[in-house]
C-alpha cells in the first residue's frame, strides 16, 4: 500500500552551490524540494563582504529556473580582516543570516579562514550584540591531531573558549560527526544548535575504507566510527529543537573526486529527502522528520516556517535516482546510500 507523508517544506541549513555553470547545474536539485538554504561562502575568492554576498545572491536568483521558488540565505566568510560594522550593516539590511568560521586550512577553500582567534574577537562580540549566528566548521587543523579527533579537540580548544569569552554569541556547530558534539550541544543551556548531514546518518568510516577506497564517501569532517553515526541518528530523530538538517551537499566533478588527491564532499541535494525518510522510518521516528528538516532550523534562525509543503511517497518498488548530474564541467556523482530506497518526493 502506498504511504504518503506531507510536511512543511524543508530548508537546508548548510549548502554549497558554487558559482557559474556549476551553480546553474546544482541549484534546481535543491530548489525542487527545499524552500531556503544557508549558502556557504567558500567560493574562490570567498564571499567576504556584504557587497560580495549581495552580488552572489543576485547570481543565485538569476540561475533559478523559471517557475521554481527558492530563497538563498546568505552568509559571510569570516577572515581576520572582517569589519564588524560591515557585518552589522549586512545583518541590519536583512541580506546576511550568518557568518561562517573556517579554521584556516580545515577544508575546501578555507585558506582565507581564521588562524588567530583573538583577531576576530571584535566581530564575534558584535555578532553576539546583534544576535547574528556564527556557523562553525568545527575541526582543528593541528598536524599532530589525528583527523578522526579533530572535531572533539575543536570543541575543547576553540569552540568552548570562544563561547565562554563571548556570552550571547549564537553558534551553529555545522555538520557534526561525533557523539562528543551531540553531547556538547545537549549540555549547553542556550545559544547553541547543530546541523547534521544526510550522509553522516548513513555512512561510517568503514564505508569509506573497507573493501577499497570510496572517494564519493569522502567528505570533511570525515565520517567517524559506527557509535558516532548512531549517536547522530539518535540526535536527529529525537525531536530536540537544537538539531536540524544541513546537508553540506558539496558538488565536485568526478574528475576532481577521482584523483590521487581527491576533493572532499558528498553531493546529496538530489535525494536527501527520500534518504531521510528512509533513515527516520528505520529509526521508527517518521513523525520527527518534519521537526528535523522543516521546523527546528527556522526556530533557531528566528525565521518563519515555509508556507509551502512537500509530500513524500513510499513506493512499492525501489526508486531509481539519477547516478550523476551533468554539468558543463563534467559529471557530479549523486550520493549512493548503498541500499534500496522506496521513498520519493512530490513537490
Ligand atoms: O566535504 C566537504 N566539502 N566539507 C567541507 O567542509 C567543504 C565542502 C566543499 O566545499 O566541498
Ligand atoms: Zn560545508
Amino acid at each position: 500500500m502506498t504511504q504518503s507523508l506531507t510536511l512543511t517544506r524543508p530548508d537546508d541549513w548548510h549548502l554549497h552551490l558554487r558559482d557559474g555553470d556549476m551553480l546553474r547545474a546544482v541549484l534546481p536539485e535543491t530548489a525542487r524540494d527545499f524552500g531556503r538554504a544557508i549558502i556557504m561562502p567558500n567560493l574562490v575568492p570567498p564571499v567576504v563582504t556584504a557587497a560580495q554576498a549581495g552580488a552572489y545572491r543576485d547570481r543565485i536568483l538569476a540561475a533559478l529556473p523559471e517557475g521554481m521558488a527558492f530563497e538563498p540565505l546568505m552568509t559571510l566568510y569570516l577572515t581576520e580582516e572582517t569589519d564588524p560594522e560591515d557585518v552589522a550593516a549586512a545583518h541590519a539590511s536583512g541580506l546576511v543570516k550568518a557568518v561562517k568560521l573556517y579554521p584556516a586550512g580545515a577544508t575546501t577553500n578555507s585558506a582565507s579562514g581564521v588562524t588567530d582567534f583573538e583577531k576576530v574577537r571584535p566581530v564575534l562580540e558584535k555578532m553576539a550584540e546583534i544576535g547574528l549566528p556564527l556557523c562553525t566548521h568545527g575541526e582543528v587543523t593541528d598536524h599532530d591531531i589525528d583527523i578522526f579527533d579533530r572535531e572533539a579537540v575543536f570543541i575543547d580548544r576553540v569552540l568552548d573558549p570562544i563561547r565562554r569569552a563571548t556570552p550571547g554569541l549564537r553558534v551553529v556547530m555545522e555538520h557534526i560527526t561525533t557523539a562528543n558534539a551531540a553531547d556538547y550541544v545537549r549540555s549547553q543551556e542556550a545559544d547553541l544548535g547543530a546541523t547534521i548531514t544526510t550522509h553522516h546518518l548513513i555512512i561510517n568510516r568503514n564505508h569509506i575504507l573497507v573493501g577499497g577506497i570510496k572517494p564519493h564517501y569522502y567528505c570533511l569532517p570525515v565520517a567517524k566510527r559506527e557509535e558516532h553515526r548512531l549517536a547522530l541518528r539518535a540526535a536527529a530523530t529525537s525531536g530536540d529543537a537544537r538539531f536540524f538538517l544541513g546537508t553540506d551537499s558539496a558538488p565536485h566533478t568526478d574528475a576532481n573526486k577521482l584523483q590521487p588527491c581527491g576533493c572532499a564532499g558528498c553531493f546529496t541535494a538530489s535525494n536527501t529527502m527520500p534518504l531521510l525518510a528512509h533513515v527516520f522510518e528505520e529509526e521508527d521516528a517518521l513523525e520527527q522528520l518534519e521537526r528535523f528538516a522543516s521546523k527546528n532550523g527556522p526556530a533557531f534562525y528566528r525565521l518563519p516556517e515555509n508556507d509551502r509543503q512537500i509530500t513524500l511517497v513510499k513506493q512499492d518498488a525501489p526508486v531509481r535516482f539519477p547516478e550523476k548530474i551533468d554539468t558543463p564541467d563534467g559529471p557530479v556523482t549523486v550520493f549512493d546510500p548503498g541500499f534500496d530506497v522506496y521513498w520519493s518526493t512530490e513537490s
